[in-house]
């Protein structure tokens, strides 16, 4: 059994169809917050609690039967962990901690979550790689960082087996471009679905490492069956400018598309990339999904 938590979200939901293929009994543990019960099959081998990480006693009771946990639950939005950092803290640590305590008690072999490219902040340097500095722009930022630190002094203490998950820019179907954690493609397709410009902010020249979302569930059940420890990058290993990813969209989506250019937003990053070396060697995936592949599949979905 493997418990996922924030399993009816994005990347959770992708992950939970991964596992499910891959033959796996799956537990979704998520408060729907912004996950949805739509994004879930109905699986004989899947099974749905409704549930808050920061209740211990709940998460105490999914981790029941586990061998395995797929942690994504969390608050998800860097905008409101700026201006809620006690309420952000109280998912993404108490409730990491929560999660991470529980499996260990539990005697739960592996546990794979999200932290995020968050942690390194405005690049000193590129392409990144795992071990670059960090330097977080936000309490967001901070909080995956300190579930990193968290899960190597388990690691230290208990020898319990981790992997954090350090995802780049994720695209795909059922992302909610009304979410407050909603990137720029999901954005774009709500944009093109009412017929009206994308909105560009600068100059379009920023750069970005978009992975499908279906990489990335591929990515999580790899990491599952890995005795790989640390962090781990997960992206394609190649970035475009936001102007090269609207040509693909265009493609994609077989027409031209109208570009409003905005004002660049305050601290946003200029370039980002990442070596994915550890990823495609260690963990043995490499992301395969084409931009324009990937773009079509989603338009598609919608
Ligand atoms: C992500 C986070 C951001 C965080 C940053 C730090 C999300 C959605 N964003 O930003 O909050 O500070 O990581 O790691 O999680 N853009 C447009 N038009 C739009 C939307 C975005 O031009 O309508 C631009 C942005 O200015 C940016 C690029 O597209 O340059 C990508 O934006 P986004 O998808 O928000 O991702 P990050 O900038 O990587």
């Amino acid at each position: 059994m493997i418990l996922v938590t924030g399993g009816a979200g994005f990347i959770g939901s992708h992950s939970v169809d991964a596992l499910l293929s891959a033959g796996f009994s799956v537990r979704v543990l998520d408060n729907l917050s912004s996950g949805k019960l739509d994004n879930l099959p109905k699986h004989p081998r899947l099974s749905f609690v409704q549930a808050d990480i920061s209740d211990a006693a709940a998460v105490d009771a999914a981790m029941d039967g586990v061998e395995a946990v797929l942690h994504l639950a969390a608050q998800v939005s860097v905008q409101a962990s700026i201006e809620s950092p006690a309420f952000s803290a109280q998912s993404n640590i108490a409730g990491f901690i929560n999660v991470i305590e529980a499996a260990r008690k539990h005697g739960v072999k592996r546990l794979v979550y999200a932290s995020s490219a968050a942690v390194y902040g405005t690049p000193a340097q590129l392409p990144l790689d795992e071990t670059s500095p960090t330097r977080p722009l936000s309490p967001y930022g901070l909080e995956k960082l300190i579930n990193d630190q968290y899960a190597a002094l388990y690691r230290e203490l208990h020898g319990f087996s981790s992997l954090g998950m350090r995802y780049f820019n994720v695209y795909g179907p059922r992302q909610d471009p009304r979410s407050p954690y909603a990137g720029v493609i999901s954005r774009f397709i709500d944009r093109l679905q009412q017929q009206a410009p994308l909105t560009v902010f600068g100059d379009g020249g920023q750069t970005r490492d978009f992975i499908f979302v279906k990489d990335v569930a591929k990515a999580n059940l790899a990491a599952l069956q890995s005795s790989l420890q640390g962090v781990c990058n997960i992206g394609t290993g190649r970035s475009v400018t936001l102007l090269q990813m609207i040509d693909s969209l265009g493609q994609a989506a077989s027409r031209g598309l109208q570009v409003d250019h905005q004002p660049a937003r305050d601290g946003d990053i200029r370039e980002s990339a990442t070596q994915v070396t550890r990823m495609n060697q260690s963990l043995g995936v490499v992301a395969s999904v084409g931009l324009i592949d990937g773009l079509k599949e989603l338009v598609a979905s919608c």
